[in-house]
């Protein structure tokens, strides 16, 4: 029995999979998000921790005889929070996250205070990663920074909470740009630049290797003679990968979750920082992969939904199985700003080529294919990394409609699967891990594909009139950013 663990921005999640890799219990505890001020994001790392206590409780409750029986237990997290730490592991402020935007200044100057950085660290300084928030807490909270005596990222923090030891792997160190990606070890200019040495750093290891054992009081609380290993884990894309099986060389998925991400499985570091697109360590040994990543994927259709008041799958109802033809208008969706290919934190969102016979029905099929083009744009920039894809699975709650993933079938220009279970996300991943760091066994007998229930594939009039628009959206972006940002 194998225990995965999904420390998310919007709830902590944990699942229990037994050794015929069925998911036997599930349980889900909210979490808040708190923006003090405009483009801050900020989540305090000891309601992760209540809030991991208490899924694994709720387990408890659900299957008491299953959850002693656990051997490992993985983790998967939001990727690029900094927790800091003083030397007594006390948490000195609350968490920066992902999708926080303060630290934008403080990049230009990690570029020049480390001008290999993008070679070194396979990416561009986004604000939204780690390296660039301890510049900005270094120039704004410098007692903080003073006491600062680690920095770890959001589910090295639980796996503190439940071991006692700092340690974190290679998928999520990627997204800190202090790692040497290629060579899958911190590099000392890159943590100098930002005025700190490996000391601040946690132990690294592979996400499928054992981290360490869980505490024996923790273990006694939840019925576990034995406490099980804990496994290095992974970021939660790279999670996501495990648990589709996307460990080999040209495997790729969409997923379509708050933010959006094109993954690519790579057998190399393959760096393309000028296009913004991210090359980052997996979770298993000698294996890469390349992502782009765009702000708002269902969060703008949520955002459309709550804005016109009314549910989603009510906006989608009208919308039939597949377009017919793109919608009279186009949507824009840099809600929060725009990484792949942009990294642009002012850009914001727009409709455009509205008329008086412009329907509600339009503006939600402007929003499906706004992200769909996105989509494209990161296309674009991993085929300029070198990599090309012949596929996709999609998976997150938007893969649910049979519409968006038609739309992304014909934008794309690729044959998209929708599979079982696409919402199961990072925590099956992480449970897939700690079975690996328990057991030994290699991650191609573990990480089986899922079933895939349909593909759908494009078609070659909806391609043209597709890649026509893509041509008027592109244009948009350079003429938006000189009147908005
Ligand atoms: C990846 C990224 C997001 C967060 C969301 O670079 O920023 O996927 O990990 O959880």
């Amino acid at each position: 029995m194998y225990l995965g663990l999904d420390i998310g921005t919007s709830a902590v999640k944990a699942v229990l999979v037994d050794d015929t890799q069925s998911v036997i219990a599930t349980s889900e505890t909210t979490l808040a998000i708190s923006r003090p001020q405009p483009g801050f994001s900020e989540q305090n790392p000891a309601d992760w921790w209540q809030a991991t206590l208490a899924s694994i409780d709720a387990l408890k409750a659900q299957n008491p005889t299953a959850l002693a029986a656990v051997r490992g237990i993985g983790l998967s997290g939001q990727m690029h929070g900094a927790v800091l730490l003083d030397a007594a592991g006390t948490v000195l402020r609350p968490a920066i996250l992902w999708n926080d935007g303060r630290s934008f200044a403080e990049c230009r100057e990690l570029e020049e205070r480390f001008p290999a950085l993008h070679q070194v660290a396979g990416n561009l300084a986004f604000p939204g990663f780690t390296a660039p928030k301890l510049l900005w807490v270094r120039k704004h909270e410098p007692d903080i920074f003073a006491r600062t005596a680690k920095v770890l990222l959001p589910k090295a923090y639980v796996g503190y909470c439940l071991t006692g030891e700092m340690v974190d792997e290679m998928s999520d160190a990627s997204g800190t740009l202090w790692l040497d990606v290629g060579a899958r070890d911190w590099s000392d200019e890159a943590l100098a630049a930002t005025y700190l040495t490996r000391e601040h750093m946690p132990r690294l290891v592979e996400g499928s290797a054992a981290a360490g054992r869980i505490k024996p009081e923790l273990a006694a609380r939840w019925g576990m003679t034995t406490p099980p290993v804990l496994a290095g884990g992974a970021g939660d894309n790279a999670a996501g990968a495990i648990g589709l099986g996307a460990i080999r060389a040209g495997d790729a998925f969409v997923s379509l979750g708050t933010s959006g991400v094109l993954w690519a499985t790579t057998d190399r570091y393959a760096p393309n920082p000028e296009s913004s697109v991210h090359a980052f360590c997996h979770a298993i040994p000698a294996t890469w992969h390349q992502m782009g990543v765009i702000l708002s994927a269902a969060s703008a259709l949520g955002w459309w939904s709550q804005t016109a008041n009314v549910a989603p799958g009510d906006l989608l109802a009208p919308l039939g199985d597949a377009p017919s033809k793109p919608s009279r208008a186009t949507f824009l969706p840099y809600l929060s700003g725009e990484r792949t290919p942009h990294n642009d934190t002012a850009i914001r969102a727009s409709f455009i080529g509205l008329d008086h016979d412009t329907t509600r029905e339009d503006l939600t099929q402007a929003v499906l294919e706004g992200v769909a083009f996105a989509f494209r744009d990161c296309l674009d920039a991993l085929g300029a990394a070198g990599t090309s894809l012949t596929q996709a699975d999609v998976i997150g709650g938007g893969s649910r409609s049979r519409f968006w993933t038609a739309v992304l079938a014909s934008v794309l220009g690729i044959p998209i699967n929708r599979i079982e279970d696409g919402e199961r996300g990072g925590a099956f991943g992480a449970a897939r891990l700690a079975r690996m760091a328990a057991t030994g066994e290699a991650p191609a007998d573990i990480c089986l594909p899922p079933r895939r229930i349909e593909t759908i594939e494009p078609v070659p009039a909806l391609q043209q009139a597709y890649a026509d628009r893509h041509g008027l959206y592109r244009a948009l972006y350079p003429a938006l950013k000189g009147v908005t940002s």
